[in-house]
């Protein structure tokens, strides 16, 4: 049966997009369906994947399946990479459709998931990668998701907001998703410095306080990486045999994902 992740973290730029692409491409190198969901105005993800479909104005994104109950499969674009589908973000479109549902009622923390109900069949994993906010996008990602993947990055700041994650995490478990597995926190943007050191250990500790598994190793701060999520190239695809490493542990940490989960449900 199929699986969905989501990525997150209402802290900007600690690394969502870039480790949900990473995981979607582990994913599909292990020969799994997947589909890959943007679920940020941003639409950074859109901009890896399928980038000709980043901007606002599409016709069918994710932004007109949530705000107008457009059907997802419409939405649904052929990425550059092979395996792999993608729902783009529709912009602008996707932050207005999130002011549509915050003057919603019923149901409007479930849409997503049901949407991507409508399309589970065709699929082994969704990956949904959220905006840096603790949103009604990131609401309906939390409500229709398996497991969470907390991105953090080792900074003085790491920690700060984890408290309102883990209520919201909460609020979703009492009232959309029982079932919401947090499979654990990935560390990015590490550098060797003994500052870096002191920060991973504080998030080390307050992870382990809190029962959160931390998916080591974290993920090193090295240009390449972001070059090859701006060109939409795979870690496999990259010049470089470092790359084929980290590649790996990306496959690693999707395993150690997906097994959260079958744990859980067992
Ligand atoms: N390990 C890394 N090494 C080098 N650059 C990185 C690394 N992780 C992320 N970056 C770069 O940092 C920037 C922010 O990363 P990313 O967009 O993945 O973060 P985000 O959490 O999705 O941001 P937002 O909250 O805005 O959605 C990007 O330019 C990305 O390429
Ligand atoms: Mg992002």
């Amino acid at each position: 049966m199929g699986m969905t992740v989501a990525v997150a973290n209402q802290k900007g730029g600690v690394g969502k997009t870039l480790t949900t692409a990473n995981l979607v491409r582990a994913a599909a190198g292990e020969g799994l369906r997947v589909l890959a969901v943007d679920a940020d105005a941003q639409a950074n993800l859109t901009a890896t994947l399928a980038p000709e479909y980043q901007g606002a104005g599409l016709e069918h994104s994710l932004a007109t399946v949530l705000g107008s109950g457009d059907r997802l499969d419409a939405a649904i674009v052929a990425s550059e990479w092979e395996g792999v589908d993608v729902v783009p973000a529709g912009g602008e479109d996707l932050a207005d459709a999130q002011q549509t549902l915050v003057i919603q009622k019923a149901g409007r923390e479930l849409r997503l998931r049901r949407a991507l109900a409508s399309v589970a069949a065709r699929y082994d994993l969704v990956v949904l990668d959220c905006p840096p906010s603790l949103d009604q996008l990131t609401i309906n990602a939390l409500s229709a998701a398996d497991a969470l993947v907390i991105v953090t990055d080792p900074g003085q700041y790491a920690l700060n907001g984890l408290d309102r994650l883990l209520d919201t995490i909460d609020i979703v478990r009492e009232y959309t998703n029982p079932a919401l597995v947090v499979a654990g926190t990935i560390i990015n943007g590490y550098t060797y410095t003994r500052r870096m050191d002191r920060w991973c250990a504080d998030i080390r500790s307050a992870a382990s306080a809190l029962g959160i598994a931390v998916l080591d190793p974290p993920i090193h701060r090295l240009t390449w990486i972001a070059e090859a999520q701006e060109a939409g190239v795979g870690l496999d695809q990259w010049p470089d045999p470092k790359a084929a490493v980290l590649h790996e542990m990306y496959v690693d940490k999707l395993r150690a994902v997906l097994a959260a989960v079958g744990e859980r449900t067992r």
